[in-house]
């Protein structure tokens, strides 16, 4: 047996004991309250924990915040009358949860790294206690989506939707834009289910029916500073490029193009990032597997996994959260439409967000950071796509860290990134949001690659520099 193998042998036998436990509950007539993050990977749990309990006849509420301030500001009052559950959150912050639950059960299905102590009460599903790296092996929806389907095998059709969450929390980036690691036996459930294809090509949204500049345009993951969010220029792009867009009156698809109108649109863009100064590390990202729910209609937002988790952020971003978690779950019709709305507004409005992230004036650096201040003017609901995009351009270079903040009522939304680089040389994100934001009495945590944190307003100068000055040390320490 590989080390792989006991490593996820012991994690499913924790996957397999809390669905014991969660069916004893249910036995016992016990109601839950689902608490969701907000962005892809939250709703897609959110929707798979719903039809777990509500498969089981069970009776729950299912609730999706924007972090954990919320959660505790809801559970102020919590006498143990209901099971509070966590689903890709939680972990993040045991001792709180602790203090508000005291020893009444809770159940905690997510993929951050636990920060405290955690009690026997709690029912705790997370890879890392296993030793297995929630930030790239499997994410809040894929820990929920292995509990529901040990409860009741059926629930292996919400597979696909565990490979949304995992895209959404872009968990493909560390291994040639595809999923690996536990990631990649959900995957191989959805393809055994009948509900899955994955093919390696270019990762443009709608490849097999939407017009290719609307593919480019529509396409936020990866982010291309200057087609993305913008058709007209798109199409000017590919005009400049020499590629046909038409078939006499007919669009052409991306799937039509043959392998030398492939590699042009390539070089295409190489040239595009290299106008705009950016690396060609970031085209490179174009390029992987394109997981397609090849049980949703072609013509819909749902039929590229990538897409479908950006229809989520929209809906979670956009406080239409519960448009998200219905088509998550299954919900169709005017909800779908209602979903896709959203989602064309929202990639125009984050396209403009990052067009105001980019200017020069936005812009600060520090010796090991670089700070985008949105101020007002960026919506604080926007900050941490903002900044998953801006560090997938590269454009910040692999040896700073990006810190993007935006002000919310009262407090200032954070978001940071890094490179693998600066993992692989021991920077954890996550330790040093958490800590910076202790010191000027704001909560921050996360995974090592991508963190957040809500800080005082009047505190932000301070949060800046003392992550500037952790990092340096976290740098130093590792060599
Ligand atoms: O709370 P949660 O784990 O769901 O969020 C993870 C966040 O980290 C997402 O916003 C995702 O876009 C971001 N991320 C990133 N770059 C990575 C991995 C994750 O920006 N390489
Ligand atoms: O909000 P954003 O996507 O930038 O958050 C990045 C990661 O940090 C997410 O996984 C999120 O759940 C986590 N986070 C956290 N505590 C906070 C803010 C964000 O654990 N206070
Ligand atoms: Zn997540």
């Amino acid at each position: 047996m590989s080390l792989d193998e006991s490593i996820y042998r012991e994690f499913l036998g924790e996957v397999e004991r809390a669905a014991e436990e969660i069916r004893r509950l249910i036995d016992e007539d016990r109601s839950f309250v689902i608490f969701c993050h907000n962005d892809a990977d939250g709703l897609s749990s959110g929707a798979i924990a719903s039809i777990m309990f509500l498969k089981e006849g069970a009776r729950f509420l299912t609730r999706s915040v924007g972090g954990i301030d919320d959660i505790l500001e809801d559970l102020k009052d919590f006498s143990g009358d209901f099971i509070p559950v966590f689903t890709d959150i939680g972990s993040g912050y045991l001792d709180e949860i602790v203090k508000v639950v005291g020893d009444s059960p809770v159940i905690i299905l997510d993929h951050h790294e636990p920060v405290g102590e955690s009690s026997k009460n709690i029912i705790q599903v997370n890879p890392h206690l296993c030793g297995i790296n929630g930030a790239d092996e499997i994410s809040g929806a894929g820990v929920t989506y292995l509990v529901a389907k040990a409860l009741n095998e059926e629930n292996v059709s919400y597979s696909p939707i565990a490979v949304v969450g995992a895209l959404g929390d872009l968990q493909d980036r560390i291994d040639g834009r595809s999923l690996h690691g536990l990631n990649e036996l959900i995957v191989n459930d959805s393809i055994d289910a009948g509900l899955m294809k994955v093919e390696e090509d270019l990762l443009f949204y709608g490849r097999s029916y939407k017009p290719i500049h609307i593919a480019l345009a529509s396409t936020t993951n990866p982010f291309i500073p200057g087609i993305s969010g913008d058709e007209s220029r798109a199409y000017s792009f590919l005009m400049d490029v020499g590629i046909k867009v038409k078939e006499g009156d007919r669009w052409k698809v991306l799937a039509e193009l043959d392998e030398d109108e492939k590699k042009k649109l390539y070089n295409g863009l190489m040239k595009h990032l290299a106008s705009l100064g950016l690396p060609p590390s970031l085209a490179r990202g174009i390029i992987g597997k394109v997981y397609e729910l090849v049980k949703e209609e072609p013509w819909t937002y749902l039929r590229d996994a990538r897409e479908f988790a950006s229809l989520l952020n929209a809906c979670g971003k956009t406080g239409n959260d519960w448009v998200g978690i219905a088509v998550a779950m299954g919900n169709r019709a005017e909800l779908l439409e209602k979903a896709q709305e959203l989602l064309e507004d929202y990639r125009i409005k984050l396209a403009r967000a990052i067009e105001y992230a980019m200017r020069d004036e936005s812009k600060q650096e520090l010796k090991h950071t670089v700070v985008i201040d949105g101020g007002d003017v960026i919506d604080h609901k926007l900050i941490s796509s903002v900044a998953s995009m801006i560090s997938s351009t590269g454009i910040m270079g692999e040896d700073k860290v990006l810190i993007a903040m935006a002000s919310a009522e009262g407090s200032i939304k954070v978001s940071a990134r890094a490179s693998k680089k600066l993992i692989k040389m021991g920077l954890d994100l996550g330790k040093i949001l958490k800590e910076a934001a202790r010191i000027v009495g704001g909560r921050g945590g996360g995974h090592d690659i991508a963190a957040g944190a809500e800080i005082p307003k009047i505190k932000k100068t301070l949060f800046v520099l003392e992550v500037d000055r952790i990092t340096g040390e976290m740098l130093g320490n590792s060599k």
